[in-house]
Order: structure tokens, then sequence, then C-alpha cells
């Protein structure tokens, strides 16, 4: 049994609110690994759980955050011992089951991959499940054939967490990227990051009643959905692909049959959080080798437990930018 420290959200007639903890690790939920954990990492998903959106977090109280890395304190599955680094994402971490923004978490093996050579936790958690996503995004589309001669990548939503991350991993890859944002004034920021132009957001987010448009771009990731992806679709080039993994916009889109049959482009859904562990394995393998990214500390900023409340704010106020690291442990 240790004592531990955690952000706990409550939910109540006034609203949400939240404050730092003292808790039992006896009261975590089952699961085969103890871990204690050294970082987490703000994603959009944990502003929702900190707001009380529905359909993220069920039951109040609660501890959010879907990332966490650190190190086994306790393990009842041989393929853990004390003492390995390891990192956990997805599944139902920081939705349900108490997540990284305390200093230990208890979860089942399945869901813990062990850090690979050639990243550290802190690495890892500048990544998160925002780069982690980016790095699903660019898989999908190579599983399609995309390759950098193809021509332009937009990427969308892009001085977000995903959106950064794709900048920098597309550009370090040797694709050229254009980087849309409704922060024109970060122009300096995504260009360092990689990007080769940048594209104002207003431009790509009215309504357009044609079924197809010129075609701007070989390939895109898209992290906003609404209007913004319905004329992506339209103006992808012949056997272009959008990866499709966010609704900050909209949940919903709309499209015409014309793109895919006139133009042969394809739609790709990417999910982070449930895929099979040995997929995830795969992907921070990577991260870690061929991916690896070279400047990462360069877009983020690293926080405690108590920087939470703001900038989970500023997340669903569009305002963040970058990746925010938080120094857990
Ligand atoms: N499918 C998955 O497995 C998966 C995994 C991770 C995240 N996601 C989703 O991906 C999305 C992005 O996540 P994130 O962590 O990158 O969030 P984020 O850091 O908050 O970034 C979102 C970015 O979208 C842009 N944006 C904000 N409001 C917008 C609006 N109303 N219309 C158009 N663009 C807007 C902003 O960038 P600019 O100002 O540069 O335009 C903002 O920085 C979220 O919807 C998240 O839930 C999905």
């Amino acid at each position: 049994m240790s004592k531990y420290t955690a952000l706990v959200v409550e939910k109540s007639e006034e609203g949400m609110s939240h404050s730092l903890v003292q808790l039992d690790t006896n009261d975590l939920p089952e699961g085969e690994v103890l871990i204690k954990v050294s970082f987490s990492s703000v994603n959009y998903k944990d502003a929702m759980s900190m707001t009380g959106v529905p359909g993220v977090t069920r039951q109040y109280p609660h501890t959010p955050g879907i990332d966490a890395a650190g190190v086994v304190a306790e393990s009842t599955d041989g393929n853990f011992s004390p003492g390995d680094e390891i990192i956990c994402i997805g599944y139902d971490l920081g939705m349900n089951t108490s997540g990284g923004f305390g200093e230990y978490i208890r979860v089942p093996s399945k869901w813990i991959s062990k850090l690979p050579e050639g990243l550290s936790l802190k690495d890892s958690m500048i990544i998160g499940t925002a780069g982690f996503t980016a790095a699903l995004c660019l898989e999908k589309l190579e599983l399609m054939g995309a390759s950098p001669e193809d021509g332009p990548v937009l990427v969308t939503g892009a001085t977000g967490g995903v959106g950064s991350i794709c900048v920098m991993l597309l550009s370090q890859l040797g694709y050229e990227v254009v980087a849309c944002t409704g922060k024109t004034e970060k122009k300096a920021f995504l260009m360092d990051l990689g990007a080769g132009s940048i594209l104002d957001r207003a431009e790509l987010s009215e309504p357009n009643k044609r079924p197809v448009l010129a075609p701007r771009w070989a390939h895109a990731i898209d992290c906003v959905g609404g209007e913004i992806l319905s004329n992506i679709i339209k103006e992808l080039s012949p056997q272009g692909s959008v990866a499709i993994c966010g609704l900050v916009a909209s949940p919903g889109f709309s499209a015409t049959v014309l793109p895919f049959i006139l133009r042969g482009v394809n739609v790709l859904g990417i999910d982070s959080v449930e895929i099979p562990i040995d997929a995830k394995n795969r992907i921070w393998d990577r991260l870690a080798s061929d991916w690896k990214l070279s400047h990462l500390s360069s877009l983020s900023n690293e926080i405690t437990l108590s920087g939470l409340g703001e900038t989970t704010e500023k997340l669903l106020a569009g305002l963040g930018s970058g990746r925010t690291l938080v120094k857990v442990g």
C-alpha cells in the first residue's frame, strides 16, 4: 500500500471541479500491473474528461490521463517485473479507469508496452497518444502507397498535438507538408517543425456545393472533421488518401460518391485507442528507430499536475499548440 497524489475531477450540481488529492494504491482498480507514473501528457480527450463532456467519462470522481509512462512497481504477470520501464496509452486508461494524472495506475498487462530502446520515458510522453496517432496516420497512408514523390500532404489542426507531430514526422521523412491552421500567427512555429507552407483554415472552411474541386493534395491527415474534411475529399488528387482521426470542428462531414469513383480517393479511419497491443508495440518501435523524432523538445512545454486545469481549458478553446508534457512522479 502506498499513498500517492492524483488530480481528481468531481461532478456536482454546481458543475465540474478538480483538485489534487491524496489517495491510496489499494483503491486503484484490479489489474496485473501497478505502475509508478513518471510522466503523462495532455490530449484533447483529457480535456473532455476534465470537463465532463458526455460519452468520455461516465463516473466521477475520476482521475483522467489517457497517457502514462513510468516504472513497474508490482506485477503478477511474468512478462513484467518491478523496475521495467513501460508505456501505457489508450484502452480505458483515463476514461473510466484511473489515469496518468495520478502518481500510480494499476492496469491489465495487455495494455502495456515495454519502453523500446532508443526512446526515453520523457520523449514517449511528449509523443503520447497525439504523436502515436500521427504515426498511425502516416503508417496507414504508406500502406495505401503514399510516398514523398506524390506531392504535397495537407495536415489540418496543424498547431495541435496530433497536427504538430504530423508536420514534424512527415517533413523529417521528406514529405512536402502544407500546414492548415487557424493560428496563422504561429507560422514560424510550423515552419520550424518542417512545414513547407501554411494555409489559413478559413480557406478550407467554406461549404462548396460542387462534388469535386481541382486536385490540390496528394494526401492529407485530418484532425478536425466537418466542412474542412468535406472539402479535402473533393480536393484530393487521383488515388490520394486522407487519414481521419479527429473531430474538433465537427464529427460530421458530407460527401458524394464522385471523388471515390472518378478519382479513386481513399478515406482511412484511425483508431489509436483499441488497436491490439502488438500493433501499439510496432508503432512505438518505429518511433524509437526509423521514425525517431529529432527535435521533440521544440514542440513541448512541461507542467506538473497543478497546471492541468489551465492547459485543458486552452485546449478546449482551440488555443493549444504543440504538446504538453506532464511531470507526474
Ligand atoms: N482517432 C484517434 O485515435 C485519436 C487520437 C488522438 C486524438 N484524436 C482526436 O484528434 C483531434 C486532435 O487532437 P489533438 O490532441 O491534436 O487536439 P489539440 O491539441 O487540441 O489540437 C486540435 C487543433 O485543431 C485546430 N482546431 C481547434 N478548433 C478548431 C475548429 N473549430 N475548427 C477547425 N480546427 C480547429 C487547432 O489547430 P489550428 O489552430 O492549427 O488549426 C487545434 O490546435 C481531437 O478530435 C482528438 O479527439 C483522435
